[in-house]
């Protein structure tokens, strides 16, 4: 199995519907406060199912969806038809934007999910997207220092906090058996330390820095922000 057909099927991330659900929300509060004005136009990178897509796209101009999975993107493109400054759109269709067309871009636990090459690619490819003064955020990135059992705790801390400990624990076991930690180990699990990523981004010209506190819920994971310099 490949990441892209494991994102493409329901996967055992989330314990519940309570656990998607108050994910989502965090993330939307959390993103929310970094759309730097109401005519924003937001790409959301890797959004997943974007079950809160609707409280940011009232914060900017226009939010776009983009996912690699058709699955997620055919359940986005049904919730959300009837909003106007909502886009579903594919990686293709994100890479066929005009340079310097987009003010934002979200990517939110994403990057574990990629090569090292492919990263690098992306990163090249965000920023050409940008317009000047454009922001690039990188968040929820795994340093190498957090195990899969930090992101355990984290989790049941989260589910302590919203009321889904039991179903979380329960949860835990069952993705230790799922193919999630087959895959993860399979498959490889980027994790980056904090000098690599502002190295990385300022390779590609951004002006990075690292932002407190992490996008969602994981207080042991890592966000940045990059602005695109103008000379
Ligand atoms: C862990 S989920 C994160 C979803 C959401 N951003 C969040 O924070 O809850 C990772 C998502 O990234 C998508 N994804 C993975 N690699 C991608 C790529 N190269 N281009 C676009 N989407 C990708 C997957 O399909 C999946 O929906």
């Amino acid at each position: 199995m490949t990441w892209t057909e494991y994102w493409n099927q329901d996967t055992t991330i989330y314990v519940n519907d309570r656990h998607k659900r108050v994910h989502y929300e965090r993330i939307a509060q959390d993103v929310r406060r970094l759309v730097p004005g109401p005519e924003t136009r937001l790409v959301d990178y890797g959004c997943g199912e974007a079950m809160s897509a609707d409280q940011v796209a009232a914060a900017c101009g226009q939010l776009v969806l983009c996912d690699s999975a058709l699955t997620v993107r055919q359940r986005l493109e049904a919730r959300y038809a009837d909003r106007d400054n909502i886009d579903v759109i594919s990686p293709e269709a994100f890479e066929a934007l005009p340079s310097g067309a987009v003010d934002m871009i979200i990517v939110n636990s994403v990057v574990q999910y990629l090569s090292r090459s492919e990263f690098a690619r992306l990163l090249r490819v965000w920023t050409e997207k940008l317009r000047p003064h454009g922001q690039l955020v990188l968040a929820d990135i795994v340093p190498p220092n957090v195990s899969p059992y930090a992101d355990a705790l984290q989790l049941l801390k989260f589910a302590a906090a919203n009321g889904f400990a039991v179903a979380a624990f329960a949860g835990l076991v069952r993705s230790y058996f799922s193919d999630y930690r087959q895959v993860r180990a399979g498959l490889g699990f980027l994790q980056l330390s904090e000098v690599e990523v502002l190295n990385a981004m300022a390779e590609v010209g951004l002006l990075a820095r690292r932002h407190h506190p992490n996008i969602g819920h994981n207080a042991r994971r890592m966000t940045f922000v990059g602005g695109v310099q103008v000379a």
